[in-house]
């Protein structure tokens, strides 16, 4: 697998992996919100902290879209993150989050924050093995607590922080 910085032109690809590799989770309204989620702006603006992988035929396999909170300098948020399914359990996306965390601690960021949709157990599984803590919420779904409306009227989610640890900060002055 190669890595390499996503360029505008790498959104139609991503977009055009999103239903297979979130297995259509929410259905229709589900398959609108994630095309929504992803403008050709964060490939444009936000190039510098996020990666995409290729195969060696230049198949897609894994996307991270992030960036540095322009608000808040002590926070990095990762926005997007996708791994081709028939490479998944290797710690490709460990693999993307430990290079987001470097690039963030090297930046000065002192936290990692990223949401997700109730009903995504994977995602829930993912963030929470590698060290990010739910944020309690007023509601719980499948025994997760969630932000009710967080992201407008019904549109409930999950929201992960993790802080960046010393580890973090040595892996980003070894890069
Ligand atoms: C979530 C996702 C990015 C994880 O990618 P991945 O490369 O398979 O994850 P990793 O191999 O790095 O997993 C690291 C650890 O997370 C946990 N984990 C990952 N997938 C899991 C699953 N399906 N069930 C339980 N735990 C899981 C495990 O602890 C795993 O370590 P282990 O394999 O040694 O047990 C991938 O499943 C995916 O693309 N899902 C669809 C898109 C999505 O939901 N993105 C997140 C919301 S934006």
């Amino acid at each position: 697998m190669r890595w390499r910085r996503p360029g505008g032109a790498d959104q139609a690809r991503v977009l055009a992996v999103l239903d297979d590799w979130w297995g259509a989770l929410g259905g229709e309204a589900g398959s609108r919100q994630r095309a929504l989620l992803l403008p050709r702006l964060f490939f444009q603006h936000f190039a510098d902290t996020s990666l995409l992988g290729e195969a060696t035929d230049g198949r897609l396999t894994a996307f991270l879209i992030g960036f540095r909170s322009a608000a808040q300098p002590d926070a990095a948020y990762i926005h997007f993150v996708g791994v081709d399914p028939a490479l998944r359990r290797r710690g490709v996306a460990a693999g993307l989050y430990r290079w987001f965390f470097a690039q963030a601690a090297a930046g000065g960021a002192r936290r990692v924050d990223a949401i997700t949709s109730p009903g995504n157990a994977t995602s829930v599984a993912f963030h929470t093995a590698i060290g990010f803590r739910i944020i309690p919420g007023r509601r719980t779904v499948d025994g997760v607590d969630v932000q009710v409306d967080y992201d407008g009227p019904g549109l409930h989610r999950i929201a992960f922080t993790r802080p960046l640890t010393p580890a973090d900060t040595a892996r980003a002055s070894e890069s």
